[in-house]
């Protein structure tokens, strides 16, 4: 079955310019970021509640929102991730109606980053390139490695060289080319763009950025449909480059857009970084209208220290415009978080979702958040790949010999008495 394709183009979110769809992501006017455009009002009549219940549960089944011309011929099968109600966290945090969106069970790689990477890859098979890659905080890497691996593409990944190890050989496992650069996120990403512009490889975060970043929309599509197509009053979400705060938030006003769901979108965005990288939450607490980077980011959350996020300055103007707040917690509140979610709610999490439920309590005892209306937290990536973070919270477990005395001594519970 073909896909309507309702993209108009490619258009500046500086001077609204429209170009055509190619791998590029500045306007030569002016810098600014380039975004998928669409034809709403052609994609409306396309569209319905009925048409989509019918196709099967994954990112895909909202194609008509999706920028590909084509079938997706890279990740058939990403998204469709749980929206979990959440009460015994909830009971925890003193709130009412709290969900978890957990997208740490994302195939194939477990993160979130499954969703931009089938779109960005699928994009460039679409223009012909045979050679890709990304800079990456490590999830986009384990992503990018194992989806082209399934399309058969040559892969090239850069990291900085101190990334968790489970991140690393969790890309190299792929067959994929890894490449550790001695510096941080921020000269990585350079050097990454200086590789797309000499070879014209595919580099997803880089000239495939604005089809990239459309593949997070998916999450917020998933959310409203599993809400019953509505929308939940605040939403919680991870920031490292800041797309994917404002992707959730782009979807909720498509679907009202294209007649999806009938009320407006007044749901507030709320954004999640760790103190020791904390460009966004810094901006929107100091009233900046752009970020500060952060030179030397220091903190456990790797997945999300980005100390000059691409997206900083929009991701603070959404937070504002919204009403919403953003804030950032320790490394030693990460792994309280890590550990809440994992014992109350029997979900994983890596440290971005440490930060974002410890973030979540933050606001809540700031009286930002309020205690009786819907919240909805992004999880958005596995634990298994950052166990170092918990590793020394945990008790090691005891060892007794193979004999029930020593085990009810142990558990504390009274030995039975024997029977005559
Ligand atoms: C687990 C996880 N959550 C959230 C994010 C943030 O995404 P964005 O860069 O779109 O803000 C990332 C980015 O690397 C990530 O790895
Ligand atoms: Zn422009």
């Amino acid at each position: 079955m073909p896909t309507a394709d309702f993209v108009t183009g490619l258009k500046c979110r500086v001077c609204g310019k429209l170009y055509p769809k190619s791998p590029s992501n500045y306007c030569p006017d002016d810098w600014g970021p380039l975004e998928v455009a669409y034809d709403y009002d052609r994609a409306r009549g396309a569209i319905s509640r009925e048409k989509i219940a019918r196709r099967p549960r994954t990112m895909w089944r909202y194609r008509e929102l999706l920028p590909l011309d084509g079938e997706p011929t890279v990740g058939p099968q990403v998204g469709g991730t749980p929206l979990i109600r959440a009460d015994r966290l909830a009971d925890a945090l003193g709130i009412e109606r709290l969900w978890i969106k957990n997208d740490a069970v994302n195939f194939p790689t477990l993160s979130f980053k499954d969703r931009v990477v089938s779109v960005a890859l699928s994009k460039a098979r679409e223009f012909g390139m045979r050679t890709v890659g990304c800079a990456s905080t490590g999830n986009l890497a384990n992503s990018v490695a194992a989806l082209s691996a399934s399309a058969g593409l040559e892969t090239f990944i850069l990291v900085p060289a101190d990334l968790e190890r489970t991140k690393i050989y969790g890309t190299a496992v792929y067959g994929a080319k890894v490449i550790g650069v001695t510096g941080t996120y921020d000269e990585v990403n350079r050097l990454c763009s200086q590789i797309a512009d000499k070879y014209k490889w595919g580099m997803v975060n880089v000239n495939l950025r604005a089809f990239y970043a459309e593949g997070s929309k998916s999450m917020g599509f998933e959310i409203a449909e599993d809400l019953g197509w509505r929308f939940p009053q605040h939403v919680v979400c991870p920031m490292a480059g800041g797309a994917l705060i404002g992707k959730i938030h782009k979807a909720f006003t498509e679907l009202h857009a294209v007649g999806l769901v009938d009320a407006p979108v007044t749901t507030k965005m709320y954004g999640a970084q760790a103190a020791g990288c904390n460009p966004i939450t810094d901006c929107v607490k100091a009233n900046r209208e752009r970020h500060k980077p952060v030179r030397k980011p220091n903190t456990i959350c790797k997945s999300l220290a980005i100390g000059d996020p691409a997206d900083g300055y929009f991701a603070a103007k959404l937070i504002r415009e919204t009403g919403g707040w953003a804030e950032d917690v320790t490394d030693e509140e990460i792994v309280e978080g890590m550990l809440l979610l994992a014992r109350t709610e029997g979900v994983f999490a890596e440290t971005a979702g440490g930060t974002t439920v410890a973030v979540t309590k933050k606001l809540l005892d700031q009286g930002r958040l309020p205690r009786d209306e819907e919240i909805v937290i992004c999880v958005t990536g596995n634990g298994l790949k950052t166990q170092d973070a918990v590793f020394d919270a945990l008790d090691a477990p005891a060892v007794i010999k193979p004999s029930l005395a020593e085990f009810e001594r142990l558990a504390g519970v009274a030995a039975e008495p024997a029977l005559a």
